[in-house]
């Protein structure tokens, strides 16, 4: 029987749609290109990566990035080109929901972290929260609700931190619109509140937040000043009139939340103020005395004449609350990007994750999967700020701009305890005369001991196919396939949840669990490349053309975030490459170079274990 008109039709619209949109990367590694949106957490030395948004490599023929359905995770002690090894090996099925802009709440204590908003890639499900049980390598449904008992909503892009030493994740502002709520009609709004998640008693909690004007794509950090700890909150967008229109926060406003009072404060912030931006990311980390408190910031969106971004590192120092810009030293071409993650590793290093650049068309370093590290003490052989991952760092020392604000050594002993023009409200101050105290918390569930856990393969996580998954998470009524833009839809779906571009099997969504799974294969057969021949990459201005100073530094280049920006001498030539890494300590036995440091402030060395 030949095939109907309107089964040609399809057919045809249905190549022309493949042929015009991108695929996720077939193979999660090799094919990657770029990361962006993503959420991250640290559990045990291994730094966890769900969701977001992926170019697949090369760019070229892959011009629609897509959403990342999986889970993987960087060995925080396995290191290939200088970085944390990557491994897409986890398991995630369709019933986890893969959104970006979300936030993964970490437990260490009882190996879990739990995904809480975020924005699906379209029609969006009900509200649940979700754990990765790190052990046992399975997603669970938390008690703490769903759509239909938790008052509690999904929201995207707000600012998320966990509290391991108390057992709290916190999300505060993010936007409600149709792609975090099933139900949502009109145009998307911004939230006021502070989310709190108890992770001992599974609790959701809305409480209020600074005020009642919306807030969203900022950062917030938690540091242990204060009696139970403090969160400090800066940047992104705020929503003063209660409808669309955002403005910009300045980065000279620090919101203050203190845990032990439930009480918000802010305080003025002086310095090199940070240009206003968006959707950058941030870290914290403190003198080892806890005299100074440090936030690193790195890159963002901007706004107006800065729209295109931010490819820079700002620190503010706390209790002196004053900023610093710490890279680039002197202004050079960058490769702005925002949308990225920020992990601190040891109080000493942070792990700058991903970002979608705004005016460069080239992979983010697809070799090391748009990994970038600063070390934050420039503890290293060179002082460097970008450098290699290097898993023996474990020791922060207050790097020497920093210490020309706060007074002291690089092991703390800060001078400078008040903000230059004083307190804006004395709690605050009360609050940076007080230490958190340690975490005392005991686990809630059985953990095998620590030398167990990386042996136990304790019940393997299905890594059956999930028939139907797809085709019942993906599209949201088989009524959409009687029309034509519906099927093409859902074949666009299909494909791009699949990880799998032939169209013949039914797709088997979510997870990277298997190695051996047939993806890879695929990945080379032009077939399954759609290639449009029609697409010509675009030409980058003359002035990227050159090697930019920023990048002329050949060992620590590779680390830091500016991708290659030229294509066709790309920066990440091999000169760039990142050297062998087991210098450290140096071969011939000497210390890291530490000029900056007085005798007596040379770092200790973890010894082997
Ligand atoms: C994933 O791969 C790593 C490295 O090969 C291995 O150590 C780990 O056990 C694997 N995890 C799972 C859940 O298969
Ligand atoms: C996840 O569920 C399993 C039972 O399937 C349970 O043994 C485990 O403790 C749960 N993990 C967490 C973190 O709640
Ligand atoms: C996904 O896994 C969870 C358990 O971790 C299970 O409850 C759920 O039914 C699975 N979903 C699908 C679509 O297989
Ligand atoms: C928290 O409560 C406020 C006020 O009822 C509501 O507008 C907001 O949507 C809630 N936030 C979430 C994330 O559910
Ligand atoms: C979702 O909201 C956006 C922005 O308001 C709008 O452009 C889009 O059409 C909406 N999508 C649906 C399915 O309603
Ligand atoms: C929001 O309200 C402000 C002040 O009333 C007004 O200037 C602005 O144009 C409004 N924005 C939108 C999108 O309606
Ligand atoms: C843009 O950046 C310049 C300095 O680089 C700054 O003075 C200006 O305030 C910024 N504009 C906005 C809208 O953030
Ligand atoms: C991208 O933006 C950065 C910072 O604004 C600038 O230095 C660089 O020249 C820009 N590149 C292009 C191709 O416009
Ligand atoms: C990501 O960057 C590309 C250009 O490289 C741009 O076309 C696209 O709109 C960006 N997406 C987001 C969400 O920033
Ligand atoms: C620390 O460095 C030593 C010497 O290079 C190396 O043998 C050891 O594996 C490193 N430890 C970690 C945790 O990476
Ligand atoms: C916290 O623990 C560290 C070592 O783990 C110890 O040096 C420090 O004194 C403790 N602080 C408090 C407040 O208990």
């Amino acid at each position: 029987m030949a095939p109907s008109y309107p089964t040609c039709f399809l057919l045809l619209l249905s190549f022309w749609a493949l042929r015009a949109l991108a695929q996720a990367p077939a193979d999660p590694l090799k094919d990657f290109c770029r990361r962006y949106g993503h959420q991250t957490a640290i559990i045990d030395r291994k730094l966890y990566i769900d969701g977001g948004w992926l170019y697949a490599n090369p760019i070229s023929r892959n011009p629609t990035p897509v959403i990342n359905r999986g889970l993987l995770y960087n060995d925080l002690d396995e290191i290939s080109d200088g970085m944390p090894k990557q491994h897409a090996n986890l398991t995630k099925n369709s019933s986890v929901p893969a959104v970006a802009g979300g936030t993964l709440w970490e437990d260490e204590v009882n190996k879990v972290f739990w995904l809480y908003g975020g924005e699906f890639q379209s029609a969006p499900s009900p509200f649940e929260l979700w754990g990765y049980d790190v052990i046992l390598n399975q997603w669970n449904l938390s008690d703490a609700g769903t759509a239909a008992t938790s008052p509690i909503q999904r929201v995207s892009y707000g600012a998320g931190v966990s509290v391991n030493d108390i057992g709290r994740g916190y999300y505060y502002g993010g936007y409600l619109n149709n792609l975090t709520n099933p139900l949502w009609n009109g145009p998307q709004i911004a939230t006021s509140n502070l989310i709190i998640f108890d992770m001992e008693d599974h609790k959701l909690t809305n409480n209020t937040g600074y005020d009642n004007m919306g807030r969203a794509e900022g950062t917030m950090v938690y540091i242990p000043a204060s009696g139970a700890g403090l969160l400090v909150y800066f940047g992104g967008v705020t929503f003063p009139y209660g409808n669309e229109t955002a403005v910009a926060a300045p980065l000279d406003t620090i919101l203050i939340y203190d845990i032990g009072d439930a009480s918000w404060h802010s305080q003025a912030a002086t310095g090199e103020i940070p240009e206003q931006r968006r959707k950058f990311c941030g870290g914290a980390t403190w003198a080892q005395d806890r005299s100074s408190y440090q936030v690193y910031i790195y890159g963002g969106f901007g706004f107006a004449e800065n729209a295109t971004g931010f490819d820079d590192v700002y620190v503010l120092t706390m209790p002196a609350f004053e900023w610093v810009k710490w890279y680039p030293e002197k202004p050079g071409p960058g490769a702005p990007h925002g949308l990225l993650t920020c992990n601190v590793i040891e109080n000493s290093q942070m792990m700058v994750m991903g970002g979608n650049f705004t005016n460069t068309t080239e992979c983010d370093v697809p070799k090391i999967q748009g990994q970038h590290n600063l070390n934050l003490g420039q503890y290293n052989r060179d002082n460097a700020k970008w450098f290699q991952y290097l898993p023996n760092v474990t020791e922060y020392l207050v790097p020497p701009e920093i210490l020309q604000i706060t007074g002291g050594s690089p092991r703390g002993g800060a001078t400078k305890k008040s903000p230059s023009n004083g307190w804006d409200d004395n709690r605050v101050a009360t609050y940076f005369g007080q230490l958190a105290p340690n975490s005392s918390r005991t686990p809630t569930r059985a953990i095998p001991t620590q030398t167990a856990i990386p042996v136990v393969p304790v019940t393997p996580p299905s890594k059956k196919r999930n028939i139907g998954a797809i085709v019942g998470g993906a599209v949201g009524g088989v009524a959409v396939l009687a029309f034509a833009a519906g099927l093409i839809f859902f074949f666009l779906r299909r494909r791009r949840s699949n990880q799998q571009p032939q169209p013949t099997p039914v797709p088997t969504a979510t997870d990277y669990s298997s190695v051996q799974s047939p993806i890879s294969k695929y990945a080379t057969e032009s077939k399954f490349t759609v290639v449009d021949p029609n697409y010509t990459t675009p030409v980058l201005s003359p002035n990227l053309s050159s090697h930019s100073p920023v990048h002329s530094n050949a060992h620590s280049q590779p680390y830091s975030t500016p991708p290659p920006v030229q294509t066709t001498q790309p920066m990440y030539h091999p000169a760039h490459a990142p050297e062998p890494i087991e210098y450290y300590p140096p071969p011939d036995g000497s210390r890291p170079n530490l000029a900056h440091l007085g005798s007596s402030e040379m770092p200790t060395i973890r010894s082997p274990p």
